[in-house]
């Protein structure tokens, strides 16, 4: 009878408590880490949302006075453009998922290897965002770039 006792009015409160660090655990882990998802080993993190203003684009650019330069880098919401090559065409850029599949770090892009190095582990991936070196297994998620006159948009 004691331990039946003592259970009721202490074993529920203990639940409680915990149920509570567990919700608030999950809530965290949504808010820090924007970045979008694949279904890679980052695990099911959120994909990235239009921007204001920007119609349906993840990321947008003004080419008149952003990634004028071949090699330079714009990031935003979980993103990472790049521009390739002269010209305001949609092949002169790339966009990929700046979150690397294997654990998640922010990857950079070397412009002298022309590809995507993740800092953490050493994982590469081409300017499709494929992989091209482990330990990632999975590909990096690639966007659609559009350009209209100097207005560039990532989807
Ligand atoms: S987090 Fe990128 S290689 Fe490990």
């Amino acid at each position: 009878m004691e331990r039946q006792e003592f259970l009721s009015k202490f074993g529920i409160g203990v639940v409680a408590v915990c149920a509570g660090c567990a919700l608030a655990a999950c809530g965290g882990s949504k808010a820090d880490n924007p970045s979008p998802g694949t279904g890679g080993g980052g695990g099911g993190t959120p994909a990235p949302t239009p921007g204001t203003g920007g119609g349906s684009a993840f990321l947008t650019a003004d080419l008149t006075n952003e990634l004028t330069a071949v090699g330079s880098i714009k990031t935003g919401n979980g993103i990472i453009l790049v521009r390739l090559a002269a010209g305001n065409v949609a092949s002169s850029f790339t966009a990929v998922q700046i979150a690397c599949t294997h654990e998640g770090t922010s990857i950079n892009y070397n412009a002298g290897q022309n590809k995507f190095i993740c800092p953490l582990h050493g994982s590469e991936f081409n300017t499709n965002g494929n992989v091209i070196l482990g330990p990632a297994a999975a590909n990096l998620q690639h966007y659609t770039v559009t350009i209209t006159g100097t207005s560039l948009a990532v989807s």
